[in-house]
C-alpha cells in the first residue's frame, strides 16, 4: 500500500516521527505496506481481521466491507491480517483479496494460515509470499515491536511450532531492548483458556518472551471472539470475516477487532461487519 504524502505526513505525525521516516516496501510490485514507526509512549489503535476465506470473487465482498468500515474509523494506524485469506492456498484467492486489502487506506501486514498454504506446491507458501511478502516479519524500530509469526505446520489445524520458526523468534528476540512491549501477531491461538486448537508447543514459543515484555497474542483459526488476560498478557481471537465459513463457536456476528493501546492498558473490541 502506498501512501499519499498527507496519509504519510499524519501517520508520521502520529508516531511523533519526522517527516522523513523511512518507509520500506520490501515488495514493492505487490503494494504491500512495510514501515518503521515509532510508538513509543504514543496512544494509537490498530485492526486486525483474520480468516477472510476467500474462494471466489463474490467471496471477496465482505473483505470490501470491512475495509470501508476500517477505512471509515480515523483512528485506526494499520491493520493485520491474521491468516486464512484464502480457501485452498490458490494464488487466484490469495491475489483476490490482497485487491480488496489493498483498499486501506492505512499500512497492513500479513501472516499466513493454514488454508494459505498450498500442499501441492514444491513451496508450500510460495504463493502466499508471492501477493503477501514474508511469512514472518517484526516491525517498528523503538517504541511497540511487531512480530508477525508463521504458525503454520504445513496446512495443520493443531500445530506444533517448527523449529526453524522457533529459531527465527529467538533471534528476533535477541535484538530486542528487554523493555520494549511486544504484539505477537499469528494464525494459531495461544490463548491459554481457547476452547480448541491451542498450539501445541506454545508454552515454549510464549517462554521465550520471559525476560521480554509481551503485551499482546492476537490470533485467528478458532472463529470466534475470545479474549483473555493471563499474566498480564492479552490474548485474542477473533470470529471470521467470511460468507464462505461459519464462526466454530456459532455465533452469528462476522467482522474483525480494534486494540487500543494506551501506556498502561490494551481495549480491545469486536466490529461487526454486514455482509
Ligand atoms: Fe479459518
Ligand atoms: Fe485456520
Amino acid at each position: 500500500m502506498k501512501f499519499t504524502r498527507r496519509q504519510f505526513l499524519g501517520l508520521a505525525s502520529a508516531f511523533g516521527l519526522a517527516s522523513c521516516a523511512k518507509v520500506k516496501n520490501v515488495v514493492p510490485d505487490l503494494n504491500l505496506a512495510r514501515f518503521t514507526p515509532s510508538f513509543g509512549g504514543d496512544e494509537f489503535t490498530f485492526a486486525t481481521i483474520n480468516d477472510l476465506h476467500v474462494l471466489d470473487t463474490k467471496s471477496a465482498g465482505i473483505v470490501n466491507q470491512a475495509v470501508n468500515s476500517i477505512n471509515a474509523d480515523d483512528r485506526v494506524q494499520f491493520t493485520v491480517v491474521l491468516g486464512d485469506i484464502a480457501t485452498d492456498g490458490r494464488y487466484e484467492e490469495l491475489k483476490l483479496a490482497k485487491v480488496a486489502l489493498d483498499r486501506l487506506e492505512m499500512p497492513c501486514f500479513a501472516v499466513p494460515g493454514n488454508h494459505d498454504v498450498d500442499m501441492k506446491a514444491k513451496d508450500l507458501f510460495g504463493n502466499y509470499t508471492s501477493v503477501y511478502g514474508p511469512a514472518h516479519w517484526d516491525e517498528g524500530e523503538e517504541g511497540w515491536l511487531f512480530i508477525g509469526l508463521n504458525s503454520c505446520e504445513e496446512s495443520k489445524s493443531d500445530v506444533t511450532l517448527p523449529q526453524t520458526e522457533l529459531d527465527w523468534l529467538e533471534q528476533t528476540l535477541k535484538k530486542v531492548n528487554r523493555s520494549r512491549p511486544i504484539a505477537l501477531f499469528a494464525h494459531h491461538p495461544f490463548n491459554p483458556g481457547t476452547k480448541a486448537y491451542r498450539v501445541i508447543n506454545a508454552d515454549a514459543v510464549l517462554g521465550l518472551f520471559a525476560e521480554h515484555s509481551l503485551k499482546l497474542v492476537a490470533a485467528g483459526h478458532y472463529h470466534g471472539n475470545q479474549v483473555e488476560e493471563h499474566n498480564g498478557v492479552l490474548f485474542t481471537t477473533t470470529a471470521c470475516c467470511s460468507t464462505t465459513r461459519d464462526n466454530f463457536d456459532e455465533t452469528p456476528e462476522k467482522g474483525y477487532r480494534l486494540f487500543h493501546v494506551t501506556k498502561d492498558a490494551i481495549q480491545t473490541e469486536f466490529i461487526t461487519v454486514r455482509s
